[in-house]
């Protein structure tokens, strides 16, 4: 049999791609199957055999870097609700996060996608989860959609100068795939810190994962959308609008319609609010 040809790099990345694989975790690659540096504390003598599954384990595991241990998902969010209640300023919910380890997303994101635009600013736009160039940028909305939700905070006569915006979760999930319910949970003390702390006049959740993670809401964004809620900062109750997520639109631009509807109920409710 005449064995397949090797691919060339083109090919390769082309099947990385599809995978998902679009980013390079670390300038050298890491062979995760070799031997570990240091070898594996020895198991106790056992009187009994092991599992099958267990005796066919080689003896020495790779070590998992100690960057890369998270702990388990319920201390995360008790770690997180502590950490989100007691930061005082935005910068210190920042550093925190810098440094947090309960979410094993950090390890896999280039950089931490805190927020972007006026801590002062009377709206907020809060979207799902960082892109590859958020990603890369360390700032959020910056891809294709962000230049959407631009327009779309233009079309209320503002800018990122005057708007605040952020995610659910500040670092892109692998591949871009959906964050885990857990996850989510990890993540949500931190946003609803940032919510309070900015305290906005009015909160816009884009698209379903953050209008049902932050409304409290098993709707979907069809009937959700162009509805107020009364979002509890926790200080008091802001005005809160879900409307449609700008790569939403970018694929299904007939939206775009509603979408300007909702902009300009929010743009009323800010001069009301004034
Ligand atoms: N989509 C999001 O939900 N957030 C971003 O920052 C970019 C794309």
């Amino acid at each position: 049999m005449i064995p397949e040809p090797a691919p060339n790099v083109r090919q390769l990345l082309a099947f990385y791609l599809e995978a998902g694989v679009d980013c390079a975790l670390t300038e050298e690659p890491v062979d995760r199957l070799a031997e570990p540096d240091t070898p594996a504390v020895p198991a106790p003598a056992r009187e009994t055999a092991p599992p099958r599954s267990a005796r066919e384990m080689p003896a020495a595991m790779p070590a998992v870097p100690r960057s890369e241990i998270v702990p388990a998902p319920e201390a995360a969010i008790a770690l997180a609700r502590e950490a989100a209640r007691t930061a005082p300023t935005l910068e210190a919910l920042r550093t925190f996060l810098e440094n947090f380890e309960g979410c094993a997303l950090r390890n896999t994101a280039t950089r931490l996608v805190f927020a972007d635009g006026n801590p002062q600013a009377r709206i907020m736009f809060v979207g799902e989860a960082p892109g590859r160039d958020e990603d890369i940028e360390g700032l959020p909305f910056v891809g294709r959609s962000g230049k959407l939700l631009d327009r779309m905070i233009a079309a209320i006569g503002l800018d990122r100068s005057k708007a605040y915006i952020a995610n659910v979760i500040p670092w892109r999930p692998p591949g871009n795939r959906t964050p885990t319910p857990q996850e989510t949970q990890i993540c949500l003390p931190f946003i609803q810190r940032q919510i309070q702390l900015v305290n906005p006049d009015v909160l816009v959740t884009l698209g379903n994962p953050s209008t049902q993670t932050l409304l409290s809401t098993r709707d979907g964004i069809m009937k959700t959308r162009g509805r107020w809620f009364d979002y509890d900062t926790g200080t008091r109750t802001i005005r809160a609008m879900a409307t449609f997520h700008p790569a939403y639109l970018l694929r299904s631009p007939s939206y775009k319609r509603m979408s300007w509807q909702d902009l300009r109920a929010i743009a009323k409710a800010l001069e009301q609010a004034n």
